[in-house]
């Protein structure tokens, strides 16, 4: 049998759901290596956090978890606390390159963030192998001195930073 939908091949992300929390822990599992691997799965359903998944062919084929700005009476304790939103993981199935599936759940986080109130600033950490790749998407880095001067907290090494705009606005941001 051949597949004669044409649009099952289509990808769209959703809010990830506790029923999908087995898939995505698959794809954490699958390209995290042990010296990175968290459970980022336990993050669905937990305060705080905004988690998307990409579905194709009713599939989970990526996720995305991302730590939400604490409400203005927590008292922050660490730079996970400051440096926030923060994406802590973005990832497909090893077998799913090609189709743009980190950069659209890249896309709305930041599309979400704006929704949720315009937050300037989205940080991740990233390896070497992956500067590249987030700077295209917009990201720029930042040192330690800047983190400090700008965000008021010390970190060990540098992260990056990519300001949430609006479409339209990106690619006067990306010139
Ligand atoms: C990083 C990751 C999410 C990218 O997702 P993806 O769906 O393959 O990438 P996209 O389709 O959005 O982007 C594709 C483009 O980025 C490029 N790209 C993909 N991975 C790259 C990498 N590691 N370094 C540089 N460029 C990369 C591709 O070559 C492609 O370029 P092209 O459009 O010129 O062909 C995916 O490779 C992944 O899951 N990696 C493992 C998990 C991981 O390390 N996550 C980050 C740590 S939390």
């Amino acid at each position: 049998m051949f597949n004669i939908d044409p649009y099952a091949k289509r990808i769209y992300i959703r809010d990830a759901q506790d029923h999908d929390k087995y898939s995505c822990s698959n794809i954490v599992r699958a390209v995290l290596n042990d010296k990175h691997w968290q459970p980022y799965e336990n993050n669905i359903g937990y305060g705080g956090t905004l988690n998307l998944v990409a579905i194709q062919n009713e599939q989970v084929v990526g996720f995305a978890t991302t730590l939400l700005p604490p409400l203005p009476s927590f008292k922050p304790r660490g730079m996970y606390d400051v440096l926030r939103p923060y994406i802590g993981f973005v990832g497909r199935l090893p077998q799913d390159k090609g189709q743009s599936i980190g950069m659209s759940l890249v896309e709305e986080v930041c599309q979400r963030l704006l929704e949720k109130g315009a937050h300037r600033n989205v940080f991740l950490e990233c390896e070497n192998g992956l500067k590249t790749y987030y700077e295209r998407l917009g990201f720029r880095y930042i040192g330690p001195e800047k983190v400090a001067s700008e965000h008021n907290v010390q970190v060990a090494r540098g992260l990056y930073r990519r300001q949430c705009l609006r479409h339209d606005a990106m690619s006067d941001f990306l010139t």
